[in-house]
C-alpha cells in the first residue's frame, strides 16, 4: 500500500495488488433486512451471509489470499504422518520466530486451549495487556484469574496516544513481586490489542515485559494473531525502528518472548493456527495433547492446503506493502468518520474501524447493549455487518452478575486485500447518516442467553419498535434523494 497525492489535492491509499478472483455481493432492500436481522434475534453472528452487503464481521480466515498462497496449496502433501508440507511450514515458522519448535492446531483458540491445559493451575493469575474472548474463556475454564494491566490511555477512545496496547510494566513489576512466580501462570502480551480497538505495544514495551519476567522466572507469552498490524505500527510509530526491516523487528519480538501463538485465520491470510517455543519441555507437553485434540503432530487439525498456504502468507507478512493494506485503509475510515464527527477509537487501529458506541448512542443505557444496537441498525440502513464488542462479548461473573464492558464498541473489521475504497466510501456515507439519525435507535434485551460466549449464538430482541421507526426513516430519505 503507498499513499499517492493526487494532482486534485486529496491523498488516498492505493493498494499495490490487483484483484485476480471475486465473489458476487448481494444488497437486499431495506424490508429484507429488517425481517433477516428479527430472524437473527438481532445477533450479527446469525444473519445469513446472502442477506449481507459488505461482510465488516471480521477478518477472521476472511483476509484475500494471493496468487501464490493458492498456488502453493496444490503442492499440499496429505500424508497422514510425516508431510513434507508441514517440513515446509515449520521451517518457515523457525525462519520468522527464530524458534526451533512448531505445534500446529486448528485455530487460534485451539492453541489457547493447549496452553491453558499445561501452564494454568486453579488460583493462578494471568496478568495481560488485554483479555481477548477466548484467550480469557480457556485460562477461566481450568480455574485461572485473568489481570489486566493496561496502559492508562488503553481504555481512552479519543485518545492520540500510538501504543494504547502497551502493558503497565511498573504494575507487572509490583504484582510479580507480591505474589510470586509460584502463582502467575504465564504472563500474555497480545499484539494489536482486538478488544480495545485493534491498538498496538511498542517493540520497547515488549521487551521491558520480558526483562520484568525474566527477573521472576515467569514465561511470556505472546498471542500473534494481529502481529501484522502491530508491525507495520511499530515500523511507521515507534521511533528507533523505522529503519529497521518487518523481519528484523519479528525477530527482535521473538528474542522477548517465550512462546508465541497465534490464530492463522488473521496472521498468515489462511485458517488455522499454530504455537512456536523454544522451550523443550513445552514442546513434549504439547506433543502428547495434540494427538488427543487436533490431530496428528504433522498436521494438528488443520487441512494441509491451508497450511502450504499459510508458510507462503507468513513470509508474505514481512512486505510492508502487505501489512499496510489494513492499517491505511482504516486510517482513511476513521479519519473521515472524525472529519463528519462520529465518536470512533482513535488513534486509527489495526483489524477495523471501531466505532464507540458509549458516545454515538449516549442515550442507551450500557445495560441495553449500545453497541449491539448499533451493529443491528448499521446492518438495517446498509446491509453492511459489523460486531458488538462490548458487554454482550463481555461474561457473566460466576454469581451471575453481569459485568458492564470497558468499551462499547462496534467493529467495522476491513479484512486484508477484501474491500475497495468506494465500498469504504459507502459504509462511511451511511454511518454518517446513522449518526445524524441516532436518536431513532433504542436498546436491545436478551431473549436466550447461552452460557458462555453468549455473544456467538446469543438472541435478542428491541426494546419498543425502534427498528420499524429507522427503517421508516432510512426509506423516506432515500425516497427523497431519488426524486
Ligand atoms: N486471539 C486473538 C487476538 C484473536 O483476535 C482471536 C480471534 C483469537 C485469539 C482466537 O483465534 O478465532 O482462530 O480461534 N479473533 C476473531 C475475531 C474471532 O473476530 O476477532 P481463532
Amino acid at each position: 500500500m503507498t499513499v499517492i497525492r493526487f494532482f486534485s489535492g486529496e491523498q488516498i491509499p492505493v493498494e499495490m495488488h490487483k484483484t485476480k478472483i471475486l465473489q458476487k455481493l448481494n444488497l437486499i432492500p431495506i424490508d429484507k433486512r429488517l425481517e433477516a436481522i428479527t430472524k437473527a434475534g438481532y445477533n450479527t453472528f446469525l444473519l445469513s451471509n446472502s442477506d449481507v452487503f459488505l461482510d465488516m464481521l471480521t477478518d477472521s480466515g476472511t483476509n484475500a489470499m494471493s496468487d501464490r498462497q493458492l498456488a502453493a496449496m496444490m503442492i499440499a502433501d496429505d500424508s497422514y504422518a510425516g508431510s513434507e508440507t508441514f517440513t515446509r511450514l515449520k521451517k518457515v515458522c523457525q525462519k520468522i520466530f527464530d524458534m526451533e519448535y512448531f505445534i500446529p492446531a486448528h485455530q487460534g483458540r485451539a492453541c489457547e486451549h493447549l496452553l491453558a491445559q499445561i501452564l494454568v493451575r486453579p488460583g493462578q493469575l494471568v496478568p495481560m495487556n488485554y483479555h481477548f474472548t477466548t484467550t480469557k474463556a480457556h485460562i477461566v475454564s481450568m480455574g485461572g484469574i485473568v489481570v489486566e494491566l493496561i496502559h492508562e490511555e488503553a481504555l481512552n477512545p479519543e485518545s492520540s496516544f500510538p501504543f494504547k496496547g502497551n502493558m503497565d510494566v511498573d504494575a507487572l513489576h509490583e504484582l510479580l513481586s507480591d505474589r510470586g512466580p509460584e502463582q502467575i501462570a504465564f504472563v500474555r502480551m497480545e499484539a494489536g490489542t482486538n478488544l480495545i480497538g485493534g491498538q498496538p505495544f511498542s517493540l520497547a514495551n515488549l521487551k521491558n515485559v520480558y526483562h520484568v519476567c525474566r527477573e521472576f522466572g515467569v514465561p511470556l507469552v505472546l498471542d500473534a494473531s494481529l502481529l501484522a498490524d502491530n508491525l507495520y505500527f511499530i515500523k511507521t510509530r515507534e521511533p528507533g525502528c523505522k529503519e529497521l526491516t518487518v523481519a528484523e523487528i519479528v525477530r527482535e519480538i521473538s528474542r522477548h518472548t517465550d512462546v508465541i501463538y497465534f490464530s492463522a485465520r488473521k496472521l498468515g491470510c489462511a485458517r488455522g493456527g499454530g504455537i512456536c517455543t523454544t522451550d523443550q519441555d513445552l514442546n513434549a507437553r504439547l506433543s502428547e495433547l495434540l494427538p488427543l485434540y487436533e490431530g496428528f503432530l504433522t498436521y494438528g487439525g488443520m487441512s494441509v492446503r491451508e497450511m502450504e498456504a499459510l508458510a507462503v502468507g507468513l513470509e508474505e507478512t514481512l512486505d510492508e506493502d502487505m501489512i499496510s493494506q489494513g492499517p491505511m485503509f482504516i486510517a482513511y475510515m476513521v479519519e473521515e468518520l472524525e472529519r463528519q464527527g462520529v465518536p470512533v477509537v482513535t488513534p486509527a487501529g489495526g483489524l477495523g474501524c471501531h466505532l464507540d458506541a458509549m458516545r454515538f448512542l449516549d442515550h442507551v443505557p450500557q445495560r441495553q447493549y449500545p453497541a449491539g444496537a448499533l451493529a443491528a441498525a448499521l446492518y438495517i440502513v446498509s446491509g453492511v455487518r459489523g460486531m458488538e464488542r462490548g458487554t454482550l462479548s463481555e461474561q457473566r461473573n460466576l454469581d451471575g452478575t453481569e459485568p458492564l464492558a470497558n468499551m462499547e464498541l462496534l467493529r467495522l473489521a476491513l479484512p486484508r486485500r477484501v474491500f475497495t475504497l468506494s465500498q469504504v466510501k459507502y459504509v462511511i456515507d451511511r454511518v454518517v447518516w446513522l449518526y445524524h439519525h441516532r436518536h431513532l435507535i433504542g436498546g436491545l434485551e436478551f431473549v436466550e442467553e447461552p452460557e458462555t460466549l453468549r455473544f456467538f449464538l446469543g438472541r435478542l430482541a428491541p426494546i419498543g419498535d425502534w427498528p420499524d421507526k429507522l427503517a421508516e426513516a432510512y426509506a423516506q430519505e432515500l425516497a427523497v434523494s431519488h426524486l
